[in-house]
């Protein structure tokens, strides 16, 4: 091989404090798995010995526990962008040792290339292979590497012994021009590519290779109760009766699914359907339910940006890539969560919502409304730019504690202009051509829990009138109720009358 091998304590000298570093990877797929476990182990030496050591850390999405967990328990993340999930790095946000800044995955690329935060210092790429004259087959996730390896100074590679030589062709690997010279994304259909298989890289760049051999280590999810069931049951029910409405071609449309628990209880529900007929995929991830989903062609094809799997599952497709290489294709994120392309498909949006108001806007973000959960991921590219905008969360959290319907979300990351449809286990609510009291009713009566449904009711009659009858004394008394007693049931719209 053209390149020098290193261990990763030795890549882990090349960086320096302060560095841009952009990682492979999209949400844990893909993402680097030794070389910053050892930047993690050099930064704690640093500060032993009082030198500030910390680097600025651009992603495709959330990392994994090598990564985000072992650069956050070292407090050697400097700026972080974009999405999240790790519990350290989370605790290192909320406390600001760590300055994240939030962001729609599909914008990141384009702004790291306009030089909005400054150069890409030095790349960490994990991949399946590497070509003497630096082509990269990628592995799990493509996420921004086309663009952080074009702009980087140096890259390191992680050439995974779990991935395989034969993940060729799984990827489809295209860079837009950037403005005023950019033209239209030709994308038609999912299954559509456009661009060529690997990345290509300057081999000048490639300051040495590092050998690591693990899984992405995806946690399973949580296993499915009455309530998930149900919230993907009334998914199914939502799609069928617009198919039956003539609302949805009877041909279907490409669906996306956002991320966690209550995101694969949904596909599993769609799965289950006999009436919902095959359908395809345009989204930025695919987790383990729509492997099953293919296996069963219930899911014909699925565009992602990332395939975020459990252990078995992943060595489940990489032992059988020819039949996934027919059903699969690999998008940098740009791509995969691109407005324009999301539009011209008519991609039908289902993501998931920490809290949505009674007037339709929707906080998928901040809990409490001040401490960062995740992050916007890709939910605002879909949602924004989808055919129809579905959010889905169970009615309340918590035990009861919690309602996830509130008088006014306490962080708003999609505004009522954008979601069309919310769904809890409770029930539907259709918000397409309603006018801000009547969603509330609808949202009330569909989707609130039965138990915080007449304080709903008697919130909506402490307003001050308006085309959005807000109470603003009251609007997040939900919220304070919380913080002082800890049960939004202990609300009295009295104190506010
Ligand atoms: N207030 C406070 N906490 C809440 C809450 C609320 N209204 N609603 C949920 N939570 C807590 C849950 O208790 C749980 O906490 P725990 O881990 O301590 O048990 C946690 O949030 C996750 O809830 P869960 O019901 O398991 O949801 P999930 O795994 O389906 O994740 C989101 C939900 C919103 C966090 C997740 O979908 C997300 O990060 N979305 C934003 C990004 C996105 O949509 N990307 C997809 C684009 S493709």
């Amino acid at each position: 091989m053209a390149f020098p091998i290193i261990t990763p304590q030795e890549a882990a000298l090349l960086f320096n404090d302060g560095d841009n570093v952009g990682l492979s990877g999209f949400t844990a797929s893909g993402s680097p798995k030794v070389v910053t476990e050892a930047i993690a182990a050099r930064a704690e030496r640093e500060h032993a010995e009082g030198r500030p050591f910390k680097i600025n850390v651009f992603t495709g999405a959330s990392t994994n526990n090598h990564a985000d967990g072992a650069l956050a328990r070292a407090n050697a993340l400097g700026k972080r962008t974009p999405y999240q999930n790790t519990p350290d790095l989370r605790k290192r946000i909320n406390s600001h040792d760590c300055n994240y800044f939030d962001l729609h995955l599909s914008e990141l690329a384009q702004k790291v290339r306009y030089g909005f935060y400054g150069n890409i210092d030095k790349a960490i790429i994990e991949v399946a292979d590497v070509t003497d004259d630096g082509q990269l087959v990628l592995g799990t996730g493509v996420g921004n590497v086309p663009t952080y390896v074009q702009q980087a100074k140096q890259i390191v590679l992680e050439l995974n012994a779990k991935l395989k030589p034969e993940m060729l062709g799984l990827h489809d690997i295209y860079l837009p021009a950037d403005p005023p010279h950019r033209n239209e994304i030709p994308i038609f259909t999912p299954h559509d590519r456009i661009g060529v298989p690997t990345v290509k890289v300057d081999p000048a760049k490639i300051v040495g290779i590092v050998h690591s051999d693990d899984y992405d280590g995806i946690t399973g999810f949580t296993a499915l109760d009455n309530t998930t069931l149900q919230i993907g049951a009334n998914v199914c029910s939502f799609l069928l009766s617009e198919i039956h409405a003539g609302r949805i071609p009877k041909t279907f449309l490409p669906l996306q699914s956002g991320v966690g628990n209550v995101a694969n209880a949904v596909l599993f529900g769609l799965g289950d359907s006999n009436e919902i007929p095959p359908f395809t995929m345009y989204t930025e991830v695919m987790q383990d339910a729509v492997i099953e989903l293919m296996k069963a062609g219930k899911c014909s094809f699925g565009s992602s940006c990332s395939l975020t799997l459990s252990n078995d599952m992943e060595a489940e497709v990489l032992n059988n890539l020819d039949f996934f290489k027919d059903r699969i294709v690999l998008r940098p994120a740009e791509i995969s969560n691109s407005p324009e392309v999301i539009r011209r498909l008519g991609v039908i949006a289902m993501n998931t919502a920490l809290e949505a108001d009674i007037f339709g806007n929707i906080n998928s973000t901040h809990v409490v409304g001040t401490k960062m959960m995740n992050g916007i991921g890709g939910s605002g590219d879909f949602t924004r730019n989808g055919y129809i905008s579905i959010f889905s969360c169970p009615s309340i959290t918590k035990g009861g504690l919690i309602s996830n319907i509130v008088p006014m979300v306490s962080h708003v990351d999609h505004t009522e202009h954008s979601v069309d449809i919310i769904i809890t286990e409770q029930g539907i609510a259709d918000l397409r051509g309603k006018d801000p009291v009547q969603r509330a009713h609808e949202i009330i009566e569909n989707c609130a829990n039965p138990m915080f449904r007449p304080l709903l009711r008697d919130y909506l009659k402490l307003g001050n009138g308006g085309q959005t009858p807000h109470n603003l004394s009251a609007s997040l008394a939900f919220h304070t109720e919380f913080l002082n007693s800890g049960d939004m049931r202990n609300v009295d719209w009295a104190k506010f009358a």
